[in-house]
């Protein structure tokens, strides 16, 4: 087996390291003029004029994919969006109909219960588009359109190199299918077509730059016993997959939270000594979320948290406040999620592995989970 995992010490050291192709060869042969052409959807134009609301639906963490692709559906195709747990979905009763695009994100394509819940979904009515890693997996196969993720075989449970396709795909659909729309000016769609197709150097940045710190962090933090993970806005999301991640690689009790939620409830856990991750927007994007974030870990250093901010490079605002500064090279807003994303999965990573973890195959997991 060590041959399929090509010198790698593991299937995961290896998919990480592929993140930034995933990311390029989802894109590949999809960009033609300026614009989105995804083959795959040829003649469905009729069917994105006519939808007035998308319902997202996956599991684990391609339902991270999904609420990122919320921000890029709104904002990109101004069409209301809903994310939502597959098996919360299939269970209560769903308002859907014709006019409901119905969009499941699976690795795999074989997640059942993501599978019952497009078939529901069917049922009722709605249109339904599958993303999906996998060329003739089931999803796919009971959807009425699909767009493929080019992420390449992903062999270790937890998804990684997975999760930035699926988010990549989520933008190439959102562009299309705001200009289908007319809610995307060329001029918008040019400069975020150039943001997508600059995003694989950019995290090979992260991976040659950050990785080996990364590491070393979370070598010196095998002993922790809890690790929270606060964001905003897209930065959420990856707060809950850095979570997520953790639990899954490290079995460490692990939690992410939107960051301004943190005053309702969360900023009781903070005691000194407590390590927090903390996505920081930049500050370039008009600067109320930066600041709103910076106020947070502000109030949370107060109370003797150990600060680990993942931030732009450059971003000086955060360097009094915080212990560790991870950096992520300059994005638009709604694609730094790919790129903030892979200090996590670095980290996450490192820290099973200095635990001596397999971190291919964590306990009580399975890769694809074939029963509801
Ligand atoms: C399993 C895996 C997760 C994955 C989830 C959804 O629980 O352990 O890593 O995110 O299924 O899988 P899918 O194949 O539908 O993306």
């Amino acid at each position: 087996a060590a041959a399929d995992k090509g010198g790698w010490s593991s299937f995961m050291a290896k998919e990480v390291a592929e993140e930034p192709d995933a990311v390029a060869k989802t894109v590949l042969g999809r960009v033609h003029d300026g614009q989105i052409v995804i083959p795959e959807l040829d003649g469905m134009d009729e069917l994105f004029q006519g939808v007035s609301r998308v319902i997202v639906l996956a599991c684990g963490t391609a339902y991270y994919a999904g609420l990122v692709g919320k921000y890029a559906l709104e904002q990109w195709a101004r069409i209301p969006v809903d994310v939502e747990l597959a098996h919360e979905f299939r269970y209560r009763d769903a308002i859907v109909g014709p006019d409901t695009l119905v969009v499941s994100i699976s690795q795999s394509g074989e997640t059942m219960d993501t599978l019952m819940a497009v078939k529901e979904a069917a049922r009722l009515g709605a249109k339904t588009l599958s993303i999906c890693n996998t060329q003739g997996a089931t999803i796919p196969r009971e959807s009425d359109a699909i767009v493929y993720t080019h992420a390449g075989p992903e062999v270790a449970v937890a998804s990684t190199k997975a999760f930035v396709a699926q988010i990549t795909a989520l933008y190439l659909l959102a562009l299309h299918v705001g200009r289908v729309r007319g809610a995307l000016s060329a001029e918008v769609g040019v400069e975020a077509i150039e943001e997508l197709e600059a995003l694989p150097e950019k995290i090979q940045w992260i991976l040659d730059n950050e990785q080996g710190r990364i590491e070393q962090l979370a070598h010196w933090m095998t002993d922790t016993r809890s690790v929270l993970f606060l964001g905003r806005h897209v930065g959420f999301p990856i707060a809950l997959e850095g979570a997520l991640k953790l639990k899954e690689l490290s079995y460490i009790h692990a939690e992410g939270f939107a960051a301004g939620e943190l005053k309702h409830g969360p900023i009781a856990l903070i005691e000194p000594g407590q390590p927090v991750f903390v996505m920081v927007p930049s500050p370039r994007d008009g600067a109320t979320l930066h600041s709103k974030v910076i106020s947070n870990i502000e109030e949370i250093r107060a109370r003797g948290a150990r600060v680990i901010a993942v931030a732009e490079e450059g971003d000086a605002a955060v360097l009094p406040f915080a212990d560790e500064v991870l950096r992520v090279p300059l994005a638009a807003p709604l694609f730094e999620p790919v790129l903030s994303v892979v200090p996590l999965h670095i980290f996450a990573m490192g820290l099973a592995t200095a635990k001596g973890l397999d971190v291919d195959q964590p306990r009580n997991l399975a890769k694809s989970v074939t029963v509801e």
